[in-house]
């Protein structure tokens, strides 16, 4: 696909960080009150939940545990974000994906672009989000691409540069999802559901099941990394994320009343966030350029089916605790966030019911 639709010809970043040693672009220039302030920025640890004490006994009578589930609940409440450690995904896995897609974002320019991706669909390697003509850009590029449901996967949207990349994504693809389900379990009985309640929920009978996508987000370095962000502040979409972060260099940041704090990511944890009614915060967050090293990171989302209408589950609404935004299907979500482009959270502001 060409670039035709996009409001402006697409620079990756990457390319103008080769290329620009001392300046950064003016589209990449933020306004003064949205620059990675230093003294509005604090090192903070989120909650780290052990999944390993989740569950107890074999695959047909799993008991769950309720300390964790109460770890995980407050977590969710209070933070909005949690660090998975004894996650069941293979370190080795791990380092792997992160590899092939290390290896993808350096190669020559002209193998990347044979992906580029438009603002249809998304899919494919991009460098911005949005179509509004002169909008300040991020100092990141990325690739976006389906792993379910299966009508919507198609590997050849995918790099076959290096060519073990559908493998190991495809394979990484299940371990997360298998491990997103666990999450979805916990949570449903920590807001005193049933515990396939959630999941069920995500799904419809057609059989088609739950969605979930990866974005690959790639940040070159930057000269000037006070002046710009490499991500701008959004809340995710989905409704779970999981976040494998880059082991060399930190930069994820998520807000908070007095201002940002930086997560200080452990190696080969998942930092998860989810998107709720109100319960749970879907947390806003941002992620910093850094002058010296580049950086790579996965987001995997875990969402409802696609044409599913989503609104909060009739068990959790009363009257006070009513619905906060109106219903709509994920799909009429999604397209209204890629219209609008990163906008923290005014989005939700304005479906508000
Ligand atoms: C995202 C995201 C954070 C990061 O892709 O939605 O928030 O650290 N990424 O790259
Ligand atoms: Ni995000």
């Amino acid at each position: 696909m060409d670039s035709n639709d996009w409001p402006e010809p697409i620079v990756p970043v990457q390319s103008i960080s080769d290329s620009c040693t001392h300046v950064i672009p003016d589209q990449y220039i933020q306004p003064p009150s949205r620059r990675p302030s230093p003294d509005l920025i604090k090192n903070v640890n989120i909650p780290i939940i052990d999944f390993h004490d989740l569950t107890t006994g074999d695959g047909k009578m799993v008991e769950y545990c309720p300390a964790t589930v109460k770890e995980i609940s407050d977590a969710c409440r209070e933070w909005g974000f949690f660090q998975a450690v004894n996650h069941g995904l293979s370190h080795e896995l791990l380092h792997r994906v992160k590899d092939v897609w290390r290896q993808f974002f350096h190669l020559p320019m002209v193998e990347k672009r044979k992906y580029s991706n438009s603002p249809i669909n998304y899919e494919g390697y991009g460098s911005r989000l949005g179509i509004e003509k002169k909008a300040i850009l991020d100092w990141g590029d990325y690739y976006f691409l389906h792993i379910l449901p299966t009508s919507l996967k198609d590997h050849s949207k995918w790099p076959s540069v290096p060519p073990s990349t559908t493998d190991t994504v495809e394979e990484y693809g299940k371990e997360a999802v298998k491990f997103c389900r666990m999450v979805m379990r916990a949570l449903s009985l920590s807001l005193g559901l049933d515990v396939g309640k959630l999941e069920q929920s995500f799904e419809d009978d057609s059989g088609d099941g739950v969605g979930s996508c990866l974005r690959v987000n790639f940040y070159p370095k930057c000269p000037q990394p006070d002046l710009t962000l490499g991500l701008s502040p959004h809340s995710d979409p989905g409704g779970l994320t999981l976040l494998l972060a880059d082991d060399h260099v930190q930069g994820l940041q998520f807000r908070r009343e007095d201002g940002w704090g930086t997560i200080r990511s452990l190696p080969d944890a998942f930092i998860v966030n989810i998107l709720s009614n109100g319960v749970y915060k879907s947390v806003e967050h941002r992620v910093m350029a850094n002058s010296t090293i580049e950086r790579i990171s996965l987001a995997f989302f875990f969402n409802p089916k696609s044409d599913l209408l989503i609104g909060p589950m009739a068990d959790l609404i009363s009257t006070e605790n009513p619905p906060l935004y109106r219903s709509m299907t994920f799909n009429e979500y999604r397209v209204y966030i890629r219209k609008n482009g990163p906008k923290g959270k005014s989005h939700l502001e304005s479906l508000k019911s």
